[in-house]
């Protein structure tokens, strides 16, 4: 038996046709159904749906074979997960593709801030990708770790500047916020639990060469 996690939403979405691409059907949806062990069409693939933070704790620790899971939550992840040892990451699935920026209260001088080395507040989900990116500019912030809503921290004094991922930047406009720095572009990434593509080769391999092909074609 091998066991994908998904999260629920977009990534789940985007992972059906990649699945139906590999000759895999899925019967049930996750908004619909409250089970959080789905079937397959295949008996010996099911799917576990799972906060998307938790899909590469699921699959470093092998609660599940493989998972897909965005780059941004992998860079997290590996931060405080021993470098994501025993975790491979072969292909890069093009989905849910965003960035992950800096983006402060419309009239904020930032590149101001920048330039006389202003000491920022920053609040944000990312602290391992900020506080990377930060280090390398050379700035000194601090950091505020919040679960979500990043946007509301600067309209309410919480912090100048956030770290957040910008798809279509609708929610920064909403919010009366701008982009100011673009740190990385993302993507969600299949991973594999080294010790399945070892001891379930045979089944797990075909599957990420279905992946794999299904991305190029
Ligand atoms: C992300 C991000 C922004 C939004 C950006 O949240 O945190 O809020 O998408 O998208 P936009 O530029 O197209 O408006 P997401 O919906 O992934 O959920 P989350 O708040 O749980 O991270």
């Amino acid at each position: 038996m091998l066991t994908l996690a998904l999260s629920k939403g977009r990534i789940f979405e985007e992972t059906v046709p990649l699945l139906v691409a590999a000759g895999i059907q899925v019967t049930e949806s996750p908004e619909s159904s409250r089970k959080l062990i789905l079937p397959t069409s295949d008996p010996d693939l099911r799917i576990v749906i799972v906060r998307a933070s938790d899909v590469p704790t699921y699959v470093q620790y092998g609660g599940a074979d493989f998972g897909i899971a965005g780059k941004d939550v992998l860079i997290e992840h590996n931060a405080e997960h021993g470098d994501g040892e025993g975790l491979y990451e072969p292909v890069d699935l093009n989905i849910a593709a965003a960035r992950v920026s800096v983006a402060v209260p419309n009239g904020f001088d930032y590149a101001g801030a920048v330039r006389r080395g202003a000491r920022i507040r920053v609040a944000t989900k990312y602290t391992a990708i900020a506080r990377e990116f930060f280090g390398r500019k050379g700035m000194h912030v601090d950091l505020i770790k919040l679960y979500g809503s990043m946007e509301l921290a600067p309209l309410v004094g919480l912090a100048d500047a956030i770290v957040d991922i910008v798809s279509t930047g609708g929610t920064l406009r909403a919010n009366n916020l701008v982009e100011v720095e673009e740190i990385m572009r993302i993507s969600s990434r299949l991973i594999v639990n080294q010790a399945s593509l070892k001891l379930k080769h045979a089944q797990l391999q075909p599957l990420i060469d279905a992946f794999r092909g299904a991305v190029e074609g």
